[in-house]
């Protein structure tokens, strides 16, 4: 069955270009022609792309393979074929430049900045929610939904998802992957173990009104990162911001999920990668990455908001000197954070692996609140956790942010709940709907805002 997949991917990268994907450029040896309906549309001089050879059409076909599978697995396991899928893009041919500061916003408003804060539903207010990065390989909608009905109960309104699951070889049927990138190649997996799974993700939001940030690539190896491309495409992972065939291949990627979802309310923002890193760079390796990913998003898609998902690293602002302060990890924050296709600012807070103590972390907070009313945007804490005591050491943390000026979010790392395959993963850090962890750092912090 390996072979056949590999026998279809092949036919139609060679073939035909799928949708959205790269059909020229610089360096680039595949082919021009896209599927019907779509043209190859010049970007600049390293990438070309097949967008809809109409610009007012509305749906979009996007052809793809993927192994038929059931959803229960014990089915037969050898078919395959070629399924055709369809974007759920919204027919809008009229450019809408409703404004929706002050009264008269609709639920259906994509999420916004409002000065130092940041709206959710017309509504301008501080705003909690959580990290569950597996939500999108789950594959029983089900569970997609229970987890769900959970936060928008529980009243915790921004989500964060991976975005991204690279794989260097297609796994085993029935395991979820967004991204095959193998020998110099990248083919986009829109198929049923694919990116459906993430389409899930977002119809779920969508109805229970829960506000996702979604990232595109990963620095660590997990669910193969920068390292997969690497692995690809050669380099360093150091390299991996200014390689040429890499960037086409992950804006190839970023094309391709952003298009599937740009009308929709439910996408809180975009998100560059997680926790990007360049030890030892000039910190204009990053800055520069993230101008050009930023401009791009920006011109893909002019709604939504865009953010860089990096731990804060690199901040002159109140700095103590520490380690995470200093631009040894290739950040400035405040560099990053001035650029004007980015409209919020992210940080994250473990102390523990950064040699801190768990009462550094309020000092870690406050400058950034800082940095960002200098700034003029606001940040999101999106990530903090810690294995033991966590409501003695995180509520404060909690508390902290809320009285901060220019923080205006936190999300904890991470939500756990009981889905139909046993409890979702923990990292140590999980917080279990339902236990006492869970009413200290979510119902009590919740009504505290
Ligand atoms: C990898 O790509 C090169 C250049 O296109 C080709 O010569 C080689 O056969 C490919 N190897 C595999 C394993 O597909
Ligand atoms: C979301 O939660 C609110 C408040 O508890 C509730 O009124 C609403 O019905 C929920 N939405 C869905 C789709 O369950
Ligand atoms: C993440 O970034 C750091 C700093 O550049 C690097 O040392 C590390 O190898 C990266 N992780 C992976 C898995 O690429
Ligand atoms: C960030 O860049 C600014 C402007 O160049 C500089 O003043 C500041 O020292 C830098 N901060 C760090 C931590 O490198
Ligand atoms: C917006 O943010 C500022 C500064 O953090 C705060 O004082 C103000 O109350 C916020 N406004 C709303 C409506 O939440």
């Amino acid at each position: 069955m390996e072979f056949l997949l590999f026998f279809l991917f092949f036919f139609f990268v060679s073939a035909q270009v799928a949708p959205y994907g790269q059909c020229g450029g610089e360096d680039y040896s595949g082919s021009t022609t896209c599927e019907a309906g779509w043209v190859c549309q010049y970007q600049n001089e390293w990438y070309s792309q097949c967008v809809a050879s109409t610009a007012s059409s509305s749906t979009s076909s996007t052809s793809s393979t993927s192994s038929t599978s059931s959803t229960s697995s014990s089915s037969s396991t050898s078919s395959t074929s070629t399924s055709s899928t369809s974007t759920s893009s919204t027919t809008s041919s009229k450019t809408s430049t409703t404004s929706t500061t002050g009264t008269g916003t609709s639920s259906t408003a994509f999420p916004s900045v409002n000065g130092l804060n940041f709206t959710i539903d017309g509504k301008t207010s501080y705003y909690a929610g959580t990290n569950a990065y597996w939500m999108g390989f789950l594959t029983d909608d089900a569970d997609v939904d229970l987890v769900m009905n959970h936060l928008n109960e529980s009243g915790l309104r921004i989500l964060r998802v991976w975005g991204f699951n690279d794989v260097n070889t297609v796994p085993s049927s029935g395991t979820v992957y967004y991204q095959l990138l193998t020998n110099g190649t990248a083919t986009v997996n829109t198929g049923a173990d694919g990116l459906q799974r993430l389409d899930a993700v977002v119809a779920a939001a969508e109805t229970y009104d829960v506000k996702l940030i979604i990232n595109f690539v990963n620095n660590w190896s997990d669910y193969g990162g920068m390292a997969a491309y690497v692995t690809a495409f050669g380099g360093t992972q150091t390299g991996w911001y200014t390689d040429t065939a890499i960037q086409a291949a992950y804006q190839n990627y970023i094309s391709a999920v952003i298009s599937r979802y740009i009308d929709s309310s439910a996408i809180f923002a975009w998100e560059l990668a997680n926790e990007p890193r360049c030890q030892g760079c000039d910190t204009s390796v990053i800055t520069d990455w993230v101008v050009t990913t930023s401009a791009y998003i920006k011109s893909l898609d002019s709604k939504h908001m865009v953010c860089i998902g990096d731990e804060g690293f690199g901040l002159t602002t109140d700095s103590d000197g520490s380690y995470p302060y200093t631009d040894g990890e290739g950040l400035n924050f405040t560099v990053n954070l001035a650029i004007d296709t980015i409209d919020f600012g992210t940080f994250h807070l473990y102390p523990d692996s950064w040699d801190e103590t768990d009462a550094w972390g309020d000092g870690w907070i406050t400058a950034h609140g800082a940095a960002c009313v200098a700034a003029g945007k606001p940040c999101l804490l999106e990530e903090y956790g810690v294995t033991a005591n966590q409501c003695a050491i995180e509520a404060p943390w909690q508390r902290t942010a809320l009285d901060t000026s220019g923080v205006s979010g936190d999300l904890f790392w991470q939500y756990g709940d009981t889905l139909s395959t046993g409890e979702s993963p923990d990292d140590g850090n999980t917080i279990y709907y339902g236990s006492s962890e869970f009413t200290c750092l979510v119902t009590d912090h919740v009504e505290a805002i």
